[in-house]
């Protein structure tokens, strides 16, 4: 038979986190799932009114089984925090859902997901979004921002802008670890400020 090559046929007609998470659990859609631990599905509540979408969990993330609780995690909490928004109301996720990497010694270096597992993986994404609803979809990085708008989106030329889908606003940023790998400490302190500038554009979406 040949391989799947996509989640669309695994994703529950009854939509609830616990029966999508446990679906995703066992997915072969892409190749991912044979170096990776586990899936890594989103996290956060129903009623969360903003989506944060990475690219796709890193080596914590896939050891822990839980987006975003690496060091880029730990800055976007410190960043959500100084930007005001209540992190019950965020719900993150990534646009690829296994861990890709490749051995460098001892080490797993982080690489880049391709257009196929994106696609694969999409059908996850959009049962999130149908689910959850969200007032606002929060891209971190360019993967994000350019599996929903399109490969010519310029993270660095259209940051912290709010533009508008049919069913919810969208705005992209860079990605939390850009900002971890800023050259020096003042490099670091401004992206931070940047990115926070960013997050505030969205706060007036998640009031009410
Ligand atoms: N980077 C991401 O894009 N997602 C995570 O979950 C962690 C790091």
């Amino acid at each position: 038979m040949e391989h799947q090559q996509t989640a669309a046929p695994l994703v529950p007609s009854r939509l609830s986190l616990t029966t999508l998470r446990s679906a995703a659990a066992g997915c072969t859609a892409c190749d991912l799932y044979k170096t990776g631990t586990q899936t890594v599905f989103g996290e956060g509540l129903e009623t969360a009114r903003a989506i944060f979408l990475g690219e796709q969990p890193g080596d914590s993330e896939d050891r822990a089984g839980r987006p975003f609780v690496g060091p880029a995690g730990k800055l976007l909490d410190r960043a959500l925090e100084q930007a005001g928004i209540d992190r019950k109301l965020v719900y993150v996720t990534n646009v690829v859902k296994h861990f890709k990497w490749t051995p460098r010694g001892k080490r797993r270096l982080h690489e880049k997901p391709n257009a196929r597992e994106i696609g694969a993986c999409r059908p996850w994404l959009e049962a999130e979004l149908r689910l959850l609803r969200p007032e606002v979809l929060v891209c971190l990085g360019a993967t994000a921002a350019q599996a929903l708008l399109g490969k010519s989106f310029r993270v660095t030329k259209m940051r912290g802008q709010i533009l508008r889908q049919a069913d919810y606003a969208i705005m992209a940023t860079v990605h939390p670890s850009s900002i971890l790998r800023a050259p020096d400490e003042e490099s670091r302190h401004s992206e931070m400020e940047l990115f926070i500038r960013d997050l505030k554009t969205i706060a007036p979406l998640l009031q009410h």
